[in-house]
């Protein structure tokens, strides 16, 4: 399997006609210093704060620290900006504990208005492109939250499927709370939602694609 950093390059997001809506290009260092596209993810991340496991209140710092600490130096993490064909940010994008034949989509944010229909079904085939050819991984994972239907029926149309459901525990932070799997299985109507993890495999990816050729 090559390394996430190898990978490293502008990615076309292309539409099952063919045509080119939009491009994903890999955060580094020097991105940085644009403050405009911290501002950016800073907000996007505030606006859907719900739809992720932690939910707190984000800030320029917070983002800063995060992408200089957390995602940057990791090896087995890669997040990408969301442009359209213009070159405006939309969104987010990212793959996670990047290993051996597997990796985790992460940070699936839309922050503006998408540029076509399905523009996101479009940016996640990208990405499983990009996980499953250039990095060479044989299955990629997805975590969400029971309750967020718009992102699962996004998923569900790009072709993952559900694996499991499980149980939810809440911990209170200082600015919001965090909730973390607790291995057990989930019942609808429990309080909190479950965490729904989901796969798409090498095979059906390249089945699904070639058939929509
Ligand atoms: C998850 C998320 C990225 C999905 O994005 P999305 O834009 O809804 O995804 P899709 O590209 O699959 O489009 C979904 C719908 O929008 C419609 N749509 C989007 N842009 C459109 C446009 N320009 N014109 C017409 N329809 C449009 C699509 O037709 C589709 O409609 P349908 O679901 O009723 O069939 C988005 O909901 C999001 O950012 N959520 C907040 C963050 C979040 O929860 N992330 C997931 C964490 S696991």
């Amino acid at each position: 399997m090559k390394s996430a950093s190898s990978g490293l390059k502008i990615i076309d997001v292309v539409s099952d006609t063919g045509q080119v809506l939009g491009s994903l290009q890999a955060i580094t260092a020097d991105d940085l210093k644009d403050d405009f596209l911290l501002n950016r993810l800073c907000e996007w991340r505030r606006s859907a704060k719900h739809g992720f496991l932690t939910v707190f209140e984000p800030s320029a710092e917070s983002t800063l620290y995060y992408l200089e600490n957390i995602s940057l130096p990791d090896p087995g993490r890669i997040l990408f900006i969301v442009r359209d064909a213009s070159s405006r940010p939309i969104g987010n994008i990212g793959l996670c504990n990047i290993a051996a034949g597997e990796a985790e989509l992460d940070n699936v944010l839309r922050g503006e208005p998408a540029p076509a229909p399905l523009f996101m079904k479009y940016v996640i085939e990208a990405v499983l492109k990009f996980a499953f050819e250039d990095l060479g991984v044989q299955k990629v994972v997805l975590n969400v939250l029971s309750g967020n239907d718009s992102a699962i029926k996004s998923y569900l149309r790009v072709g993952f499927e559900v694996v499991r459901t499980q149980k939810l525990l809440r911990t209170d932070t200082d600015d919001g709370f965090k909730l973390t799997p607790s291995g057990e299985p989930w019942k609808d109507g429990e309080g909190l939602p479950g965490l729904v993890l989901m796969q798409i495999d090498d095979a059906s990816f390249r089945q699904r694609t070639h058939a929509a050729a």
